[in-house]
């Protein structure tokens, strides 16, 4: 079958399927990342939270364990940045020389991002890259520089089981010797056990 765009071919083939879906990438126009702005900010989206105090609390192991005098942060599908910020606030008060690169397929995303990063470290190196990091990532293959690849926020569960190996694969495929790739995941959780806690914290 010959198809006219991606997003046809995406629709078509994710709509073929016995479980219907469509790739999430597609949520994320203008409006979409301003939705999930207010979601980071919900009672019960416990993981924005979770996360940024592990990043609060890991920071300085994170960057023990890399020990390299510079690296090239590459944050996959990065979002508005507040949680990433911490983490490279903590690293500029390190010998490590580092720069960061923000990947996100939404421009308004890329646009805060930029804003959230530069208020707070205004002499970092920084450019958002923009587009579907399925395509954009391999532009820092060739760098000699240490990468450290960021994929937070359990996006990965986003992914379909295949297309999860397939991102894995394809991140590993841009890694040099020596790269770093930190994966942020949450735990599988029975729901109806969850949501009966909820219940109860908020009682
Ligand atoms: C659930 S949000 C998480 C944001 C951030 N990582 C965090 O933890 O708060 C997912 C982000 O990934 C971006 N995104 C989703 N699919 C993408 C793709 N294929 N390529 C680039 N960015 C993508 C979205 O625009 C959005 O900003």
């Amino acid at each position: 079958m010959e198809y006219q765009s991606v997003i046809e071919k995406d629709v078509i083939e994710g709509l073929s399927r016995e479980f219907k879906n469509l790739p999430s990438k597609y949520f994320y126009d203008d409006e979409g990342s301003r939705l999930f702005q207010k979601i980071m900010h919900l009672e019960e989206y416990y993981l924005p939270r979770l996360e940024m105090e592990i990043i609060k609390n890991q920071s300085a192991n994170i960057i023990q364990t890399i020990n390299q005098p510079s690296v090239e942060i590459l944050e996959l599908g990065a979002g508005d940045g507040t949680k990433t910020v911490e983490f490279l606030d903590a690293i500029s008060k390190t010998t490590t020389e580092f720069s960061y690169y923000p990947f996100d397929i939404s421009q308004e995303a890329l646009n805060i991002n930029q804003s959230v990063v530069k208020k707070r470290l205004p002499n970092l190196k920084t450019r958002g890259v923009l587009g579907d990091y399925f395509q954009t990532l391999s532009e820092f293959r060739k760098k000699p520089t240490p990468k450290l690849v960021l994929y937070l926020g359990s996006n990965i569960g986003n992914l379909r089981f295949d297309e999860a190996i397939s991102f894995v694969q394809h991140i590993w495929e841009n890694l040099n010797v020596g790269d770093y790739l930190l994966i942020g995941v949450d735990l599988r959780k029975n729901p109806k056990k969850f949501w009966r806690h909820t219940m109860i914290h908020k009682a």
